[in-house]
């Protein structure tokens, strides 16, 4: 995870326009047989009759005005056009080669030291689920943040459903592997597929939200579709993107970036402007809009919610 030099946002609007959202619509159309209409009207009409998720309906969902922010929210179009996702590749604009990424059918299956293991598609999971807004800040590791306005439903919920055994204490996420639509995933030098992980105590803290929406619609490919978690207390790179499985364990998970360069990306990942990341200070950060540096906060402004958690972990590098 380096800094670019050159910003998602610098991009000319010819180039943003997300033209595999186009092609993906086309190949909704023509397989709903409705290339004839396609044919006769015009393009914008057919295209704004199909609706491009079929979760859409669900959005936008009432906002929980319990988590508030201290600053702006991002503009939409910043957000989602300055991602990491290195799953097709390593530079911030990969949100038009994301639209490759088939959102539908969509299984997640929940496996491991569990009484109730379940595989179920992501529109079922959806309607076993009360979704909410909440505002969140969003802090990269790598010195930038967002403050996003994202929809999904608390972790425990899915936790609940799993019915973990008391032996378990990590949950392990893993994000799809399918290097036909995903380009990084040809590169052999890294870890695929990406994972995460988190301890039961973080996957039932209340702040640890399951994300399948953004700024009151679902959460694009480039940011995460179908389901992502957002960790606001954590490094960007804890919050892992289009899962398709959580595996209860007893054994604490190796993340995708801690297996890459575990002296750089380690498992806690709580946010500490104190702890300096090895090449570079972790003590403010670049807001996306404004581009203003502003101080970094402990866990992200979030230790009320969080702190208790790690007061008796010792010996263990929690901010990095
Ligand atoms: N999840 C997957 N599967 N692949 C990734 O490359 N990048 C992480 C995280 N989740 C990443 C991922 C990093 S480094 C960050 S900062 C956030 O996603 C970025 O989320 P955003 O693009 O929605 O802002």
């Amino acid at each position: 995870m380096l800094i670019r030099q050159k910003r998602g946002w610098e991009l000319p609007e010819s180039e943003a326009t997300p033209e595999a959202v186009f092609r993906d619509r086309r190949r909704i159309l023509q397989a709903m047989g409705m290339g004839a209409l396609m044919a006769a009207a015009p393009a914008e009409a057919v295209l704004a009759a199909v609706p491009a998720d079929p979760s859409a309906g669900l959005y936008p969902a009432k906002r929980n005005d319990r988590y508030t922010l201290d600053r702006p929210i991002t503009p939409e179009k910043l957000a989602t056009t300055y991602n990491n996702f290195y799953e097709f590749g390593s530079q911030k604009t990969i949100a038009d080669d994301a639209q490759e990424l088939p959102i539908r059918p969509w299984t997640v299956t929940i496996d491991g030291m569990v009484e109730k293991p379940l595989t179920l598609g992501i529109d079922d999971l959806l309607k076993r689920v009360t979704l909410e807004e909440r505002l969140y800040r969003h802090r990269c590791v790598e010195a930038w943040s967002m403050a996003v306005p994202w929809t999904g439903f608390p972790m425990k919920t899915l936790v609940d459903m799993a019915q973990p055994l008391s032996s378990a204490t990590y949950v392990r996420m893993q994000t799809f592997e399918d290097p036909k639509v995903a380009p990084g995933q040809k590169q052999f030098w890294y870890p695929w597929p990406y994972i995460e992980g988190v301890t039961m105590a973080e996957a039932t803290n209340e702040l640890a939200f399951l994300v399948t929406g953004m700024y009151g619609k679902p959460v694009p490919r480039q940011d995460g579709a179908p389901l992502r978690l957002a960790l606001p207390w954590k490094y960007g790179f804890k919050s892992i993107k289009s899962i398709v499985k959580f595996t209860f364990t007893n054994e604490r998970p190796v993340s995708f970036w801690e297996k890459l360069q575990g002296d750089e990306y380690g498992f806690w990942a709580n946010v500490n402007p104190d702890v300096p990341h090895p090449r570079w200070s972790q003590a403010t950060e670049r807001e996306l809009g404004s581009d203003e540096r502003v101080p970094t906060l402990i866990y992200n402004g979030y230790g009320e919610y969080v702190a208790a958690m790690y007061k008796d972990i010792k010996g263990e590098e929690l901010f990095r």
